[in-house]
């Protein structure tokens, strides 16, 4: 079977009523990015930090997965489906994907501000100032912030080295490294984009399909159904 990699970011949640960050409405036009999701942020206000995760959490709470997510469990069955989300939502897990690499972190995880390799479950929405790892340290939201680095990008890289097929998911392709993990798809490797609005990118080689990720999802089916011959 063939490898088919697939980049989603925030776009790809936003039909299970997720926002997005950098589009009108969006979390980074309500919140200061610097003020809410940095390592100086939690250093200075971590009420405020922790706040604003326990919020983003009660709303992945009551979302469900949507077509989107669905439509990628769909494409196992013909594809070496590999996932790779800067999304830190679970709405993939849910939805039944197998293989999924979370680049920026994990909504309903905390882990040990003394020990990185302490990582828990978030038992409901709450994580509190107080709360502890087994070591006794605080715990923090297990999110890569902005200014630190992603421990997972190498591991990315290697899957993307390995792409036969790529797809890219509602994604502004703003934030690096992950922006740049195209680069590492073979040359000549077909991606699909799929997003409603326009996004810039240098890469050649690629199909835009100019719809929300629910219908988006569809057509790449199809497409993908037609060229590699496929029945359904
Ligand atoms: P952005 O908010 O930058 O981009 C969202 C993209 O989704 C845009 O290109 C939209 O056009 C598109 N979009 C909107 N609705 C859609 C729909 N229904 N279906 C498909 N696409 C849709 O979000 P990301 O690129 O994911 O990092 O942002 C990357 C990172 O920046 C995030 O992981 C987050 C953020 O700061 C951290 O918090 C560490």
């Amino acid at each position: 079977m063939e490898n088919l990699v697939v980049l989603t970011g925030a776009g790809i949640s936003a039909e299970s009523g997720i926002k997005t960050f950098r589009e009108m409405g969006g979390l980074w036009e309500e919140y200061d990015v610097m003020e809410v999701a940095s390592p100086q942020a939690w250093e200075k206000n971590p009420e405020l930090v922790m706040r604003f995760y326990n919020e983003r959490r009660k709303k992945l709470l009551e979302a469900l997965p949507n077509e989107g997510h669905r439509g990628l469990v769909e494409l196992e069955k013909y594809f070496n489906v590999q996932i790779v989300t800067q999304n830190v939502d679970d709405l993939h897990e849910r939805a039944g994907s197998k293989n999924i690499l979370h680049l920026h972190g994990e909504l309903k995880k905390a882990r040990s501000t003394s020990d990185s390799n302490l990582i828990y479950e978030i038992d409901g929405w709450e994580l509190k100032l107080g709360d502890t790892c087994e070591k006794g340290s605080q715990l923090r939201p297990h999110i890569v912030w902005f200014g630190e680095t992603v421990p997972k990008i190498s591991e990315a890289a290697i899957i993307c080295e390995k792409a036969d097929i790529m797809v890219v998911i509602g994604t502004s392709l703003n934030v690096y490294p992950a922006a740049g993990l195209l680069d590492y798809a073979p040359h000549g490797t077909p991606i699909y984009l799929i997003d409603p609005n326009d996004v810039g990118t240098k890469n050649n080689n690629i199909t835009f399909i100019k719809e929300k990720a629910g219908t988006g999802v569809q057509q790449l089916f199809n497409i993908l159904k037609e060229k590699y011959s496929f029945n359904d």
